[in-house]
């Protein structure tokens, strides 16, 4: 077993950026499980599969997908997905198939198996709490609603596909309420997570933070 750092937090709470920075630092992995359950919302997708299916269907679907990461891509089905699994679309064709129990066990054994071979900075929704309750290290990132619809406004428009405040704003609350209400794996703060609020604080300043929680 490795050791395993496990980031969980809500949309926007910039853990994306602050796990893949505090990986390059540490020389750990960077499991990006959003990256994963996106794969698997783009593959649903383009086989228009719609959001009320069956279980035994949604099964049955998964068993024609293969998901995971090469040299950095995310890969499905042998094609590199990596920016086709960006748009706000396939964020909540995640956050709305991510609630259902077929899709969180097709994903759970991939990422225990990466936390086995590598040392890792693995970052999601149940990191903490479901896929690795025994991590070496828990963090709780977390900002303000305002602050997580600013930055991912922000981010829409350097990637070159804009979206209005207000689209942000609703992004956001959409994917609380899902990725938070639903009854399999809700997004929820562990009792021996560190929690940082990164709203007013700088990227590099949270990875000093974490990294002092390492040493300590
Ligand atoms: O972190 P992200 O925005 O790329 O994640 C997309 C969606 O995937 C998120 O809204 C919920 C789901 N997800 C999940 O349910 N569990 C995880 N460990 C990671 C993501």
């Amino acid at each position: 077993m490795g050791k395993v750092i496990a980031i969980d937090g809500p949309a926007g709470a910039g853990k994306s950026t602050i796990s893949k920075l505090l990986a390059e630092r540490l020389g750990f992995q960077l499991l990006d499980t959003g990256a994963l359950y996106r794969a698997v919302g783009l593959y649903l997708r383009r086989k228009g599969v719609s959001y009320d299916i069956s279980d035994a269907k949604l099964e049955h679907e998964l068993a024609g997908a293969s998901v995971g990461f090469e040299n950095g891509k995310v890969m499905l089905n042998g094609e590199d997905v990596s920016a086709a699994i960006r748009t706000v679309e396939a964020g909540n064709d995640a956050s709305v198939f991510s609630a259902r129990k077929p899709v969180r066990a097709f994903l759970l054994q991939m990422q225990r198996d990466a936390g086995m071979q590598n040392d890792i900075v693995a970052e999601g929704r149940d990191m903490t709490t479901v896929v690795f309750p025994d991590a070496w290290r828990k963090f709780f990132l977390d900002a303000t609603e305002t602050g997580r619809a600013e930055r991912r406004f922000r981010q829409m428009a350097e990637k070159g596909t804009p979206i209005t405040m207000d689209e942000a704003l609703r992004d956001i609350r959409d994917r609380d309420r899902r990725d938070s209400g639903r009854d399999i794996a809700p997004l929820r703060r562990a009792d021996d997570a560190v929690y940082l609020d990164t709203t007013s604080i700088g990227i590099e300043e949270v990875i000093d933070r974490i990294l002092e929680t390492l040493t300590s």
